[in-house]
């Protein structure tokens, strides 16, 4: 889709629908009461009608306006006359957009710029419109044959007053970075494993830096692995026919001396416990375990495209977790890269083993923070449901910029206690540490695994088995947390 900024009339605007709110009081938000002068008094006799309540959610469309030439106009309710909250105000640009998408429209105008909202500014608001905009519109199609619902829509202009139109424009930029990254990670996720291999996400992280000259992608394959002396991710590897990757990704956008963020992201392009099988039911859902990895690729794509003045290194190891005859067991004891062993317990608690050698990898590009993201476990869903994604780390200010950042973004996250009684729980009585912690706690204890190989910086960990994607009728990735690290990553620029 196409997003401008616009900055003329809005009652001189030509476009198939016009998007401006209304509030529960039936009083009119001002672009609505534009529109209204504009057409004598039009909503203000429908609104008098009780046509629409105005709470969030509503929508009601105008598909005649007489003796004017504006085609049609969407009233979306804004609620209570008072300034919304971040969330409603998404919800009320979700609304619009639901409203319209079914509809053969090519064209729309969004007046939604208009609305108070707590604590933000024109360039946020732009941006959700953005980011909701695109994200309600995403559909999966490669892999049906018979023709999908076809998007009309292919223009879509915001308005604003032209003294804030640089704002809304650096909205805009930001809104269209994120959305891309946003669909970039849902796409390789909603993937099948047949298709999404490592290799083909290796491939595709190589394509991305070849779009800009400030991002390298380098691959490491499995004898690479061996001779770093990878035991515990090439283990997981071993069951597979699909050779491991790790995937590199380097983007150069600030000083030559300036230390990297390093983003790590799980990559494991299906789970199915390995000998420790899974249960067959959902299994297909574990085609998503490599959600962090597609979103380390989203977030480096909007970086690169933001042209951020940061140094960014991202790790993606990749990998399948499947059970044959050269597979890893259950009490099997690899050596990580660290020289640290591990116990192998469990089969299916694979993703900290591929972890572990990762962050072991990152010490090398003397990070200035680590952060992976991890569908690592399902006790997160027990304890936080699809809400937020779990946040532990060892640094009080990583952690907290990174909740300041989620905030922004509306890309929540919740913070556990990594305290070292729970490495208690990780003993093992042959290897210097086990790869479960038994049913307590489960998702403290893996990443207390991981914190054993994070010693050496500051490091959070990001578990997102809840918020990546989502089950049932609406199955799909929701390329979460690329709009949280986006976030965090404009802040550091700002900084
Ligand atoms: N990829 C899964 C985590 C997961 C499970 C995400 C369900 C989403 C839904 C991970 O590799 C895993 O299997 N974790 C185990 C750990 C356990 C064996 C300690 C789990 O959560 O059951
Ligand atoms: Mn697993
Ligand atoms: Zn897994």
């Amino acid at each position: 889709m196409n997003y401008s900024i616009e900055t003329n009339p809005l009652e001189t605007l030509k476009s198939d629908c016009l998007i401006v709110g209304i509030y529960s009081n039936q009083q009119l938000s001002s672009a609505a009461k534009i529109i209204d002068d504009a057409t004598n008094g039009l909503l203000t006799s429908i609104v008098a009608r009780d046509d629409i309540a105005g709470n969030i959610d509503d929508t009601l469309l105008l598909n005649v306006i007489p003796n004017s030439a504006i085609k049609r106009v969407l009233l979306v309710g804004l609620g209570k006359q008072k300034p919304l909250t971040a969330k409603n105000y998404r919800k009320v640009i979700a609304a619009a957009i639901n409203a319209v998408k079914k509809l053969r429209f090519t064209s729309v105008v969004v007046s939604l710029t208009d609305c108070d909202v707590e604590k933000v500014d024109v360039t946020w608001k732009t941006r959700q419109i953005v980011e909701v905009f695109d994200d309600a519109v995403y559909q999966f199609t490669v892999c049906k044959t018979k023709p999908v619902d076809e998007l009309m829509l292919t223009n879509v202009a915001i308005t604003t007053h032209e003294y804030q139109a640089s704002e809304a424009k650096i909205g805009l930029a930001q809104g269209l970075a994120i959305a891309e990254g946003v669909a970039f990670a849902k796409h390789l996720a909603d993937l099948p494993a047949n298709i999404c291999t490592p290799t083909f996400l290796a491939q595709q992280a190589l394509a991305l830096s070849g779009n800009f000259d400030t991002l390298d992608t380098t691959i490491l394959d499995v004898a690479d692995m061996e001779k770093l002396g990878m035991g515990s991710l090439l283990a997981v590897a071993r069951g597979s026919l699909e050779p491991a990757k790790l995937i590199i990704l380097e983007y150069r956008g600030g000083d030559k001396n300036s230390k990297p963020i390093v983003l790590i992201g799980k990559g494991l392009t299906f789970d199915s416990g390995g000998i420790s099988l899974k249960d067959g039911a959902g299994m297909d859902e574990m085609k998503y375990d490599m959600c962090g990895g597609a979103a380390v690729l989203g977030t480096l794509q909007a970086a690169a495209q933001l042209n951020l003045p940061l140094n960014i290194v991202g790790l993606v190891p990749a990998s399948e977790n499947m059970p044959d005859g050269c597979a890893n067991k259950p009490g099997d004891i690899l050596t990580s890269m660290s020289g640290k062993t591990i116990e192998v317990l469990n089969t299916d608690a694979e993703g900290r083993l591929i972890l572990c050698d990762t962050l072991t990898y990152a010490k090398r590009f003397q990070p200035e923070v680590v952060i992976d993201l991890a569908t690592l476990t399902g006790a997160v869903l027990v304890a936080l449901g699809r809400v937020p994604s779990g946040l532990l780390g060892n640094d009080d200010a990583l952690c907290n910029d990174l909740i300041a950042a989620s905030e922004t973004a509306n890309d929540s996250v919740w913070r556990l206690p990594l305290w070292e009684e729970y490495q208690e729980q990780l003993k093992s009585n042959f290897a210097d540490l086990a790869n479960i912690g038994g049913k307590d706690a489960g998702t403290i204890t893996a990443a207390c695994f991981l914190a054993n190989f994070a010693e050496d910086f500051r490091w959070a960990h990001l578990d997102i088995a809840g918020t990546a994607w989502r089950t049932g009728v609406t199955k799909g990735a929701t390329g979460r947390p690329v709009p949280l690290l986006t976030q965090y990553l404009l802040n550091r620029a700002n900084a």
